[in-house]
């Protein structure tokens, strides 16, 4: 059987689009590093709160107007709770679960995380607008996922 011309053209084009997009992808992953983080750090989900930093939660201040915040979640509350920082502030939330899966969502921005026990999960947002911002547990995690919920304050 003969193909014709034209298919045998696009043949070509296609897998040599295939390709491309292929060797482009690989290319960003290994060469620039731009691949999806995979479980960078992990920590003993039994040992949480023997382990540093998690052993002390709390809002640290770590530059001019930076602070990190290490949080552990568990069912069905963040530990600390009802942070205030000031506006034009940076944070990192360092985070851990204690025991299921738990999710992070702070309502107004575009930070929304999944929270595993064995993982540490690091997210860095900056804060220009005062005001209150709910944090929310958006995976479910059991009876009193409704009512897992705290605040940011910014001013
Ligand atoms: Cu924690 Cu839902």
């Amino acid at each position: 059987m003969k193909m014709h011309r034209s298919e045998e053209i696009w043949l070509i084009i296609s897998v040599t689009v295939l390709v491309l997009s292929m060797v482009v992808t690989g290319y960003q992953t290994f060469a620039l590093g731009m691949g999806p983080p995979s479980n960078t750090e992990t920590i003993d989900p039994q040992k949480v709160d023997e382990t540093a930093p998690f052993d002390e939660p709390g809002v640290y201040k770590v530059g001019d107007n930076e602070y990190e915040v290490v949080m552990t979640l568990q069912i069905f509350s963040f530990t600390p709770g009802d942070i205030e920082i000031p506006a034009g502030a940076e944070v990192t939330f360092t985070m851990t679960s204690k025991d299921v899966v738990h999710g992070f969502q702070i309502a107004g921005t575009n930070v929304n995380a999944m929270v595993m026990p064995g993982h540490i999960q690091k997210i860095t947002q900056t804060f220009d607008e005062p005001g209150e911002y709910l944090i929310l547990c958006n995976e479910y995690c059991g009876a009193g996922h409704q009512a897992m919920a705290t605040t940011i304050t910014v001013k």
